[in-house]
């Protein structure tokens, strides 16, 4: 039994000393050699060209998967994939708040309603339980979000997609490689969406792909990211629909190529080093980290402790501060609630508050900030830790020492 030690808060010493691991991204050898080398093979064409050809080829084999669009963003992989699911203006797409804004962005782009389901507070993420008292007539699509690496219950989601005859779209966009019962997500919905912006696992500068096994929607994508232009070979290249111009551009998928070469080592030692860190602060009352089920796999964007201010004698505002004064890269909470937003805040004021916006059926007070309660309760119980492929063991196991140090103070 480790002894109480004084805080670091209240003058005691500091458990971490020493910088985090660090490391690149992009390293000047493989990628700048790859970029040269697609620079030097001549112009870049608009569409369809090499690179993107064989980054659509690269992500199917790796994923197992029949279809890849790649896009700009992953706000634009979203936006297209649920326009290829068949959302209209009016329909509503069943998802969680504890997210991105660009999770909503394409479900609003397309004047559908978002409607928010509260978490299941042991995950932090929706699921059937949560979901299911939202489905109406007007239910088009649910749209779970594999939270910080750890996969959202899929099992019990496709069950109930099917029960209602809904679609699901998973926004993988934190969660690359992660897996649910074995299966990579992305791969178990009627769709799955990736971001490869710089803050994630891996980073195509900005990018986003979208995988999918049906071919019609793969192939109403690639016209919606396309400006609708017909580059499948056969019949006419004009225009069909309105569409945006969500391309990704050669330049980013030469980047995305080499990004994709070493995402299952990125994973797995963020794997590694998140079940060190869940092993080293096991059993601690009231503190724990956010991890899945067994037989699934987190690839931890970070580490998420979930702390119960009963059990643990301390909320997760003040076991942040203790943590950084320990010399920890932590925050609290792990993420913004979309419902505090003013945007969200003001459309539940005037559902007509933008002009952009008009999404028939839409009314007053439906997004209110009480209508997600586990969601409201975040604010003080999740707390981020620093956690990716370049700390070291030594990092995680100061990581460790820390929580444990503050927890048991606080638990007297
Ligand atoms: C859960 C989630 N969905 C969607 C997105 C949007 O991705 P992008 O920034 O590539 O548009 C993000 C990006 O942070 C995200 O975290």
């Amino acid at each position: 039994m480790e002894a109480r030690e004084a805080l670091a808060l209240h003058g005691g010493p500091k458990t971490k000393t020493t910088p985090y691991g660090t490391g690149v991204k992009h390293d000047a050898t493989a990628e700048a050699e790859a970029l040269r080398a697609r620079l030097e093979a001549g112009p870049l064409p608009l569409a369809m060209g090499p690179s993107i050809k064989e980054l659509r080829q690269k992500v199917q084999e790796m994923f197992g998967v029949r279809f890849c669009v790649p896009t700009s963003s992953g706000t634009a992989a979203v936006h297209t994939a649920l326009a290829a699911l068949g959302v209209t203006p009016g329909d509503e797409v069943i998802t969680t708040p504890v997210t991105d804004h660009g999770t909503v962005i394409g479900i609003m782009q397309l004047n559908a309603i978002p409607v928010f389901a509260d978490v299941n507070p042991a995950t932090m993420m929706i699921d059937a339980g949560t979901i299911e008292p939202h489905i109406t007539s007007r239910t088009r699509v649910i749209l779970p979000v594999h939270l910080a690496g750890c996969p959202a219950d899929m099992d019990g989601i496709c069950r109930l997609a099917r029960k209602h005859g809904l679609k699901v779209l998973e926004d993988c966009a934190q969660s690359w490689m992660a897996e649910w019962n074995g299966r990579l997500v992305g791969t178990i919905g009627d769709a799955g969406i990736f971001s490869i912006n710089e803050s994630k696992h891996i980073s195509a500068g900005e990018g986003g792909v979208l995988l999918t096994n049906d071919e019609e929607v793969a192939r109403y994508a690639d016209l919606f990211a396309d400006k609708s232009y017909n580059r499948s070979g056969q019949g006419p290249i004009d225009p069909v629909m309105p569409a945006l111009n969500y391309r990704m551009s050669e330049v980013n998928a030469v980047l995305a190529i080499e990004q994709l070469k070493k995402v299952r080592e990125v994973a797995a030692r963020r794997w590694e080093l998140g079940e060190r860190l869940a092993a080293e602060i096991e059993g601690l009352p009231g503190i724990r980290l956010l991890r899945p089920p067994a037989g699934s796999k987190s690839s931890y964007w970070h580490g998420v402790l979930l702390v119960d201010k009963e059990e643990a004698g301390v909320d997760g505002p003040e076991f942040t501060r203790a943590l950084v004064a320990e010399g920890i890269s932590a925050s609290c909470p792990v993420s913004r609630n979309l419902l505090d937003w003013p945007l969200f805040r003001r459309l539940n004021e005037d559902p007509r508050a933008f002009p952009t916006y008009i999404a028939p059926g839409l009314e007053k007070g439906r997004f209110a900030l009480e209508s997600c309660p586990n969601v409201l309760a975040l604010a003080t119980r999740s707390v981020r830790v620093h956690l990716n492929e370049f700390c070291t063991d030594q990092d995680i196991d100061e990581t460790a020492r820390a929580i444990r140090k503050v927890a048991r103070w606080y638990r007297g």
